[in-house]
């Protein structure tokens, strides 16, 4: 899927003159279609990557395999996948290593579920769990897309992570847990009971009232080490000869980090001295700033775009028919040998 020449039912990624990027998937006989004119896919298949081919216009296209930035980019989707940069941050702060056993929640999409299967590898497993049957089935079809067969080492669960993790994870036995949810500290149970010791937790939210309420739901459980936060910033260039500055525009925001390891058994965490006057957080505080109501934590108050059925159920269509191209592609591609 990722070497030697290009074949039907893979994906390919066709940049044109102004650099923006439309991704096909090839067949046998296929044309693609744009107001610039017609470009028939055999002129691809068996090429190469790199290649620029010409339509039956003349419009040129840089042709490339979408790497796993591109892919997410451009998958169907169900809820707001996370981004390339937070994916790359997690799987950094969160010690994701190449055999480790990992769980995740929600799995929404699946975009952060294959840089979470990229870094456990084949020998590794990742259990994902997800309360929306309609997101389960577009995130399988997304992986399976990428990858070009299941992944080995996944399992996806339908069912809230603090009723199934306690059923399908024995105590103590995940080395790492990611979130991305509304309300983690709901899981703050399961989670405890299923991270080994000195197991990592990185949750990752979009508001400061849902970070806030999660550190202090970590600090009174007292099972884990001090939790600590950041957010990633990027801001892309625009290089043009002397003309080298800032782009105009950037993702100011995509959301928080909060990262906290599991202490052992009948422990209590060091409390840090800090060197600025501390501030203890009492109840009242605590109902001034957060809703004291847990019921008041939705999409709608939180004010995340809520994904329909009928959305869900196209975008897993669309999913599930690029990840059956991709899968008739793929015994092929094993035995192509790249005779560059
Ligand atoms: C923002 S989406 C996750 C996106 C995903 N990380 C990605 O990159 O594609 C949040 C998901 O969490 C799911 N969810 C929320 N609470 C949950 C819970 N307690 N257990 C399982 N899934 C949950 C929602 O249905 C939603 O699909």
């Amino acid at each position: 899927m990722r070497r030697g020449p290009l074949l039907p039912g893979q994906r390919v990624q066709l940049i044109d003159r102004r650099g923006k990027p439309s991704t096909i998937t090839l067949r046998e006989g296929g044309e693609w279609h744009t107001h610039k004119g017609v470009l028939r896919h055999e002129a691809l298949i068996g090429q190469h990557e790199g290649i620029v081919v010409a339509n039956e216009a003349g419009e040129r296209y840089q042709v490339l395999r979408p790497l796993l930035n591109d892919f997410v980019l451009s998958m169907p989707r169900g809820a707001t996948v996370v981004y390339p940069k937070d994916s790359a941050q997690i799987v950094q702060i969160a010690d994701i290593f190449p055999g480790a056993r990992v769980v995740e929640a929600g799995v929404g999409s699946g975009a952060l579920s294959l840089s979470l299967l990229r870094a456990v590898g084949e020998h590794g497993t990742l259990h994902s769990f997800e309360r929306r049957e309609d997101f389960a089935e577009i995130a399988k079809a997304n992986v399976e897309a990428f990858f070009g067969e299941p992944h080995p080492g996944w399992e996806v669960f339908v069912g809230d992570l603090q009723d199934r993790l306690p059923e399908v994870q024995a105590p103590g036995s995940a080395d790492r847990v990611v979130l991305d949810m509304l309300a983690p500290w709901e899981c703050l149970d399961a989670v405890s009971h299923a991270l080994a010791p000195g197991g990592v937790w990185v949750s990752y939210v979009a508001t400061v009232t849902q970070l806030s309420r999660l550190t202090e739901a970590i600090r009174s459980s007292e099972l884990f080490t001090e939790p600590a936060s950041h957010e990633t910033m990027l801001r892309t260039w625009h290089l043009d000869g002397l003309a080298v500055r800032p782009d105009h525009r950037m993702v100011a925001h995509t959301g928080f980090l909060l990262a906290t390891r599991r202490l052992a058994d009948e422990q209590t965490p060091l409390q840090l001295r800090r060197r600025e006057k501390q501030s203890e957080v009492t109840e009242e505080d605590l109902q001034s700033w957060l809703p004291a109501d847990d019921g008041a934590w939705t999409e709608e108050t939180l004010k995340a775009r809520p994904v329909t059925g009928r959305k869900a159920r196209r975008a897993a269509a669309h999913a599930r028919q690029i990840a059956d191209e991709a899968r008739t592609a793929h015994p092929d591609a094993q035995e192509v040998t790249d005779d560059r």
